[in-house]
């Protein structure tokens, strides 16, 4: 029996301060580009994901993973408007990213003229590495330690509903395909085929991004983020096993049962919640 759970809407506000943007991560300038720069594929590819599950809607017959379904949709659609604001910040900070945003959106503007299965199977790809991601960043409390507090706060609500919903679209994925050669094909395809164009865009971003903060040249910054990418915390690092298990026939999200972590999000509303109350007493 699979591990069941139901994804749960939160419509937070994280009212970033947006003069903290290049800065509020206290590893420095290269590791905050290294967050910022992967809010930029989020409203695009996000939006991409919501479409891709809407076209298989009236093909899912589970009343229950209709209703995942449902708040997968909600899920994503409020961690698209929080990221366009997070966004809207890096902009108002100086830093190109329309540029790089339009770029996401044509490229993925291409993958909706290819069949729907194909891009339902991206999004299952997808999904997988944002589910290995929100782990990386949730097995490690002092990832986010001394963080300004709002943009500790976006990560961990949307690493927590990456791995709440992350099994949606791959059982939606499972139940119109099957699980036999034809549809482990076309999902591994995808995964190849997405992480290869996701990478191959994230890193020259990231080095324009830092590029534009002024830390191009500056090798101990550079030192820092491959430590913080491939060697301590090695955020990277840690997500190679559980990105190779989704090429295993039998791959289910759950089989990495990190459900754990999921407990974390009634103190983390609270918490926003207590930004919102900062925010009407700075209005008032
Ligand atoms: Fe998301
Ligand atoms: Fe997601």
């Amino acid at each position: 029996m699979t591990i069941q759970i139901d994804p749960v809407r939160r419509n937070l506000k994280f009212h970033l301060p947006a003069d903290k943007v290049t800065n509020w991560n206290p590893a420095g300038v290269h590791v905050t580009q290294f967050y910022n720069t992967l809010s930029i594929f989020f409203p695009a590819g996000e939006r991409f994901f919501i479409q891709s599950v809407r076209n298989y809607r009236d093909k899912i017959s589970d009343p229950h993973l209709k209703k995942q379904i449902s708040a997968f949709i909600g899920q994503e659609g409020f961690h698209t408007r929080e990221h366009e604001d997070y966004n809207e910040a890096l902009v108002e900070a100086g830093l190109p990213v329309k540029g790089m945003d339009n770029l996401v959106v044509r490229l993925l503007n291409r993958v909706q003229k290819r069949p729907k299965a194909l891009q339902l199977a991206t999004t299952v790809a997808l999904e997988h590495l944002t589910a290995i991601l929100g782990d990386t960043v949730l097995c490690d409390p002092d990832l986010l330690k001394g963080c300004d507090p709002h943009f500790a706060a976006i990560w961990k609500w949307h690493a927590i509903e990456e791995t709440e919903h992350k099994a949606v679209c791959f059982d939606a994925y499972e139940e119109v395909f099957g699980s036999g050669l034809k549809a482990y094909s076309m999902r591994v395809f995808a995964f190849i085929v997405a992480n290869f164009i996701f990478f191959s865009l994230f890193y020259p971003f990231y080095a324009r991004m830092v590029q534009k903060s002024g830390g191009l040249f500056n090798i101990r910054g550079w030192l820092t983020s491959l430590n913080f990418q491939f060697g301590k915390p090695g955020v990277l690092r840690r997500i190679i096993p559980a990105w190779f298990d989704f090429f295993r026939p039998s791959f289910h999200p759950w089989m990495h049962d990190n459900r754990q972590y999921l407990a974390q999000a009634e103190a983390l509303v609270e918490e926003v919640a207590g930004f919102q109350n900062e925010q009407a007493g700075q209005a008032a």
